[in-house]
């Protein structure tokens, strides 16, 4: 009947089905805290090479390695251009009609006819099925901006990296751009394997067990190792990349991303002491859903022998918590906690900002303005803290890197 195929088809787009801030790969955290502070670190480059190509009257090549669904398109097309109130909020760094050709590569059959399913429809976007290290970038035209997220490169022996950035510095344009995220090796997920010998501990054991809800199901699960990187390895790679391309590249960022709200935040699996985070989090940014913020408070286990380390989670932690206690207090008409004794301009910031917020909603009678407006500014602002905070170690779930080809 053509009511089940058009039913069915409209299943098969990958568009049909519920979205669940909750919970799953598209999660609130992955949308509103990752894919945000990703766009927020490449912003600063992409606009102006945007508007370079714009100037031109030429359109963007982009190259998504390891693009599972096709999630690189979704990503730069979503990166918000504009912080105004205005009609202009909804402009965009990078407007789908400035994408001159896609091209998504991945091992995975399954992951890319998803992406068909959602994209296939444009005659500028198209995927492949290969081993993106075996990928011939001299067959074709070069492209101005490569993607690389959310620990693809995590897949990639050190050697196999060096040659795939060299290749890339060598064959593209001045001023193209690589974003890259590897695992962060001093997550606290994974407190259990953090290490001082960086040579022999490279790789951690991942397995994708935070998907899944059974436990039955959970045991069944294949396990695959995956590059821990921090941020000595990443200057590693990058000095030796450089190397062999004769210069070509610079580091313009090396960021972490997702400290305390990673996916294994809620297994516990690599760190006992682990809260569910990134749960919580996703309740805060979850319109309609009042959260208890004392569950929202990070207990910070430190490791010892880990002084850098332990001090970049215990400030954050102490942010966080002096933040989430002071937005608690505004609410619900407490003592404000004391001040720290280190008052950080992110922290500083986040304070001011949900302070107007609360007296804001306090004034509304309509819908629920704490679910709806005070508690998502509250992860927004406790996502203001990380990217204050953070120094690029290794400490988030995820370290990103951001380079730039320059001839
Ligand atoms: C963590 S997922 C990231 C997916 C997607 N980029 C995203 O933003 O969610 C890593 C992806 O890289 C793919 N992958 C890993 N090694 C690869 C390789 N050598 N060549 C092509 N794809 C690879 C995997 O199949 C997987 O889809």
């Amino acid at each position: 009947m053509a009511e089940i195929d058009a039913y069915n088809e409209a299943l098969k787009s990958g568009r049909y089905q519920k979205p669940d801030g909750l919970m799953g790969k598209y999660d609130n955290v992955r949308c509103l805290w990752e894919d945000e502070e990703l766009g927020l670190y490449l912003r600063p480059y992409l606009k102006p090479a945007v508007g370079r190509k714009r100037e031109r009257g030429e359109r963007l090549r982009v190259l998504d390695l390891g693009c599972g669904s096709g999630d690189g398109f979704e990503f730069i097309t979503s990166i918000d251009g504009s912080k105004s109130l205005t009609p202009e909020h909804n402009a965009k760094v990078m407007e789908p009609d400035m994408l001159g050709f896609y091209k998504g590569i991945d091992v995975n059959e399954g992951l890319l006819s998803q992406a068909r399913a959602i994209y296939g429809g444009r005659g500028n976007m198209l995927f492949v099925q290969s081993d993106f290290n075996d990928h011939d970038l001299c067959s074709e035209e070069p492209y101005d901006l490569y993607l690389a997220n959310y620990g693809t490169l995590s897949h990639n022996t050190d050697q196999q990296t060096v040659e795939l950035l060299s290749n890339i510095a060598e064959h593209s344009k001045d001023g193209a751009l690589i974003s890259i995220d590897w695992l962060g090796r001093f997550s606290y997920e994974w407190q259990t394997l953090w290490t001082q010998d960086l040579e022999s501990n490279q790789w951690m054991d991942y397995v994708i067990s935070y998907i899944h809800s059974d436990a039955g199901d959970k045991e069944q699960l294949t396990y695959f190792p995956l590059r821990i990187m921090g941020r000595r390895e990443v200057l590693n790679i990058y000095r030796q990349a450089k190397r062999k391309a004769g210069g070509g590249i610079a580091l313009r960022k090396l960021a972490d991303r997702s400290s305390f709200v990673g996916r294994h935040m809620g297994t516990g699996q690599y760190n006992p002491h682990c809260q569910p985070l990134r749960l919580v989090v996703n309740s805060l940014f979850e319109p309609h859903l009042c959260t208890d913020l004392d569950e929202a408070l990070v207990r910070y286990v430190p490791r010892d022998g880990f002084t850098e380390v332990n001090a970049y989670h215990q400030r954050l932690a102490d942010c966080w918590n002096h933040l989430v206690t002071h937005t608690k207090a505004l609410l619900e008409g407490g003592q404000l906690p004391e001040a720290l004794a280190e008052m950080p301009a992110p922290l500083r910031r986040s304070l001011a900002a949900m302070k107007g917020v609360v007296r804001a909603a306090a004034g509304m009678k309509i819908g629920n303005p704490r679910a709806s407006l005070v508690e998502p500014q509250l992860a927004y602002c406790l996502r203001e803290l990380e990217m204050g905070l953070q120094r690029g170690q290794g400490c988030g779930h995820g370290l990103v890197a951001i380079f730039e080809v320059v001839k």
